[in-house]
């Protein structure tokens, strides 16, 4: 990549993206664009230009403030407030003061705005603070406490008897199948907290409009989300709820549901206060009070035939939701829908539940379950290859899916199945039979030397072991199940009567690259530059509900829309002005005016999956990947230092080859972080380690030397063949490198992420 890094030409010129190597894919796989776009927004991030919510200034705007508990589980009796302060110069609201419902809306209406009798969590937002400036705001925040009355929390999902959801599949007769199985495996496997640490934090700007109602500026990834939990709290209607998305430095999940909190909190107080209040998180409250990925247990049972077949798999999945519902239902639903990996099995049973904890609410993140269940498949898988005694690489390439194969909930997989694809380039590219074969031949005694681990320094064996390991993943593309009929979406395109063509979606950029590759998907329809079709603003009062920006359904599911809402409209232009819609659509708004043409979502594939009986297309299609990482670990502090991840990725159709291979390399580093050091530790339902300084992710110093494949399986159900990108690569790292752990010292971790302490344990636990 470091070839590729964009540099400004001069102080005022234009900024250059370096020409790939010969060789390298950077042409547009669209046929119009003659060169690769740039970044939309990439100038004004660059340059400082880009104005995020806390750069935006709204003049005698307050500054508002969460006042939260810190039990885990209490009664709220009261607030107390220092009779010495003088209160008239802030605002201070509790339940009692919400006009609406006290609810953030999500999916259920279990998650209120603020405590009102009972506290669940720590960091739940009891009241909130507004004051004209900063100084005050920090003073009142001090001279305010809760009176509460302690009760006991519960902390362990399997303790819960609050279940958010349950799914169970059944395929074929697992039990029969076991009983027949020449070798069974069992296994339990479990995950952490993860933390999104998008780079720009929570932020919110609530102004109050003059129709009584409030406009939102704010960090986002969901507009249509907010509009809705705005709607609920505040008793707003429709065209008193504006929500504006800001420049937003980063999502993975965590600008899904947790911006409708901010944004409910600045706009109670900004309606209070009559004035714009400004909802600023700093990086611990962030990471305190916001949604995780969900910790999960997830315990595996896998049968093989004397013939070598995996006949039987039994599966139960156990997750985390924390308080309160958020997206848990979905969540889960993924993990169990993903639980069976990336291969082929004649009797599965999955069944899984989300519990309720008194923890902090977890929620979307990318790869939404999927990372959760992949690190159980995956480590089982390699665990069966291991007592086989053969490749993984080659167990998997007896088992996994291709075309006509039937998953767990019975879809037939017809189309766009590229396992042996992304396999076959992942172990090529990254040597894997080649260094295998090698480090098989020293293995005894490297794992030797590992078993001496802990010897101290004055032992004579090498510091440091190699390893080399492997994991495979698919991902289902877009919502699951009848998610997408259900909530019916609906993207535009409009010729102005300016003669500029815009597209109107409510997806938002959140780095991902939305402002760029949607332009050039309707401008490949058209048959105009992508440099002709503008993005209108973000904005719920002017473009209609696209849906969210999540699920990697956003080039798929909303490129899918706007390219049909773009065909109708250059049919309708060509038909009126008679000729080339890139000759005449600028003489044909002269002439006309606007035309503005809204497409909704319409399958273009069968998709009839029951709800019910969790049987049928739970997806539109699949993405699938295969990454091998090479580790070192240290023998003395039980260290993983990842050194390579080839990732191979198939993501249907790649629409812009280099934002793709930057999705590619940046969900690979997050499982990489996932894998390795992304340790949220929990006391009591408290985090420990609830800031950056804490907190670890890689650093671009830790960041392994990433190789993306990107591989094309195109899709029918999609008009340009894509799928999506932006999840699949965080399911198979972090795995690959468990596999490379044991590669190296011959011990399988079972927990993630794999610290030094649970490396060390495992050697020392080692029989
Ligand atoms: Mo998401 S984890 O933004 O579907």
């Amino acid at each position: 990549m470091s070839d590729r890094v964009p540099e400004r030409a001069s102080a005022e010129g234009p900024i250059v993206l370096t020409p790939p190597a010969p060789g390298e894919v950077a042409a547009p796989t669209l046929g119009i664009a003659t060169t690769l776009p740039l970044r939309r927004e990439g100038r004004e991030k660059l340059t400082g230009e880009a104005l995020y919510t806390d750069d935006i200034v709204f003049p005698g705007a307050w500054y508002g403030a969460t006042i939260r508990s810190t039990e885990a589980r209490a009664k709220l009796l009261g607030l107390e407030q220092d009779p010495d302060f003088d209160w008239s110069r802030v605002v201070v609201m509790t339940a009692a003061d919400i006009p609406g419902d006290n609810v953030i809306s999500v999916i259920v209406d279990d998650w209120p705005a603020l405590a009102e009798d009972e506290i669940q969590h720590v960091s739940q937002a009891v009241a909130l603070l507004a004051a004209p400036d900063k100084e005050t705001l920090r003073e009142a925040r001090k001279r305010i406490r809760l009176r509460t009355e302690p009760l006991p929390p519960v902390l362990d999902p399997e303790d819960s008897e609050h279940q958010f959801a349950a799914y169970e599949i059944t395929k074929g007769d697992p039990e029969a199948a076991f009983a027949e199985a020449m070798i069974v495996v069992q296994g339990e496997y479990r995950v952490g907290h993860q933390e999104q640490l998008y780079i720009e934090n929570q932020a919110m700007i609530a102004e109050p409009r003059e129709d009584g109602g409030i406009t939102i500026v704010g960090s986002m990834q969901c507009p249509y989300y907010v509009h809705s939990a705005l709607k609920q709290a505040l008793d707003l209607s429709d065209e008193q709820a504006v929500i504006t998305q800001a420049e937003t430095g980063g999502g993975f999940g965590g600008k899904e549901d947790y911006p409708s909190a901010v944004a409910v909190h600045a706009a109670l107080l900004a309606q209070r206060v009559g004035k714009p209040v400004r909802m600023i998180y700093d990086r611990h409250e962030d990471i305190a009070a916001t949604t995780k990925r969900h910790p999960a247990i997830v315990r595996y049972r896998s049968g093989v035939s004397a013939a070598g077949k995996l006949i039987a798999q039994d599966i139960e999945v156990i997750m985390d939701g924390g308080a309160f519902c958020t997206l848990s239902p979905v969540v889960l639903s993924r993990g169990v829908l993903h639980a069976g990996g990336p291969y082929e099995c004649d009797n599965v049973h999955i069944k899984g539940r989300s519990m309720a904890t008194n923890t902090p609410p977890n929620g979307a993140f990318r790869g939404f379950g999927a990372p959760q269940v992949g690190f159980a498949h995956e480590t089982q898988l390699a665990r069966i290859a291991d007592a086989l005694e053969i490749s993984p690489a080659e167990l998997r390439a007896r088992w996994i899916y291709r075309e006509g194969g039937t998953t767990p909930s019975g879809q037939v997989l017809r189309e766009s199945v590229a396992a042996e694809e992304v396999l076959r380039e992942a172990t090529e590219a990254a040597d894997y039979a080649g260094v295998l074969e090698l480090s098989r031949q020293t293995r005894p005694v490297r794992w030797g030397q590992a078993a001496e681990a802990g010897a101290g320094f004055n032992s004579t064996r090498v510091r440091s072991a190699s390893g080399i390991g492997i994991a495979m993943g698919w991902h289902g593309a877009g919502f699951t199940g009848s998610g997408e009929q259900r909530m019916g979406s609906t993207a535009g395109v409009e010729l102005g009567a300016d003669g500029v063509i815009r597209l109107l979606i409510a997806n938002t950029e959140i780095g991902q690259g939305t402002n760029t590759v949607m332009p050039m998907i309707v401008a490949e329809v058209l048959g105009v530059e992508p440099s002709e079709v503008q993005l209108a603003p973000v904005d719920t009062s002017i473009v209609p509900n696209s849906g969210p920006t999540v699920a990697s359904r956003t080039v798929m599911v909303v490129g899918g829309m706007v390219s049909k809402a773009a065909a109708r409209l250059r049919q309708l232009v060509e038909e009126r002005s008679g000729g080339d819609f890139a000759d005449v659509y600028q003489a044909d708004a002269a002439a006309n005016g606007a035309t503005r043409i809204d497409q909704d979502f319409e399958s273009e594939v069968e998709v009839d999956f029951d709800d019910e009986t969790y049987t049928g297309d739970a997806y539109p299609a699949f993405g699938w990947a295969c990454a091998v990482a090479k580790v070192d670990v240290d023998l003395d502090t039980g260290e993983v230092r990842v050194r390579s991840v080839v990732s191979a990725d198939d993501v249907g159709r790649v629409i812009h080859p280099l934002l793709a291979e930057g999705q590619v390399e940046g969900g690979t580093l997050q499982s990489v972080g996932y894998g390795t050091i992304e340790e949220m530790k929990v006391q009591d339902g408290r985090y420990l380690n609830d800031r950056l300084a804490t907190y670890i992710i890689p650093t671009s110093l830790d960041a392994p030397d990433i190789t993306a494949i990107l591989v094309e399986a195109p899709f029918s159900g999609s008009p340009h063949g894509a799928k999506g990108v932006g999840e699949l690569p965080m399911n198979v790292a972090a795995p690959a490198i468990v596999d490379a752990i044991h590669d190296a010292v011959g011990v399988w971790v079972t927990e993630l992420p794999a610290t030094p302490e649970r490396v060390l344990a495992a050697l020392e636990e080692r029989p």
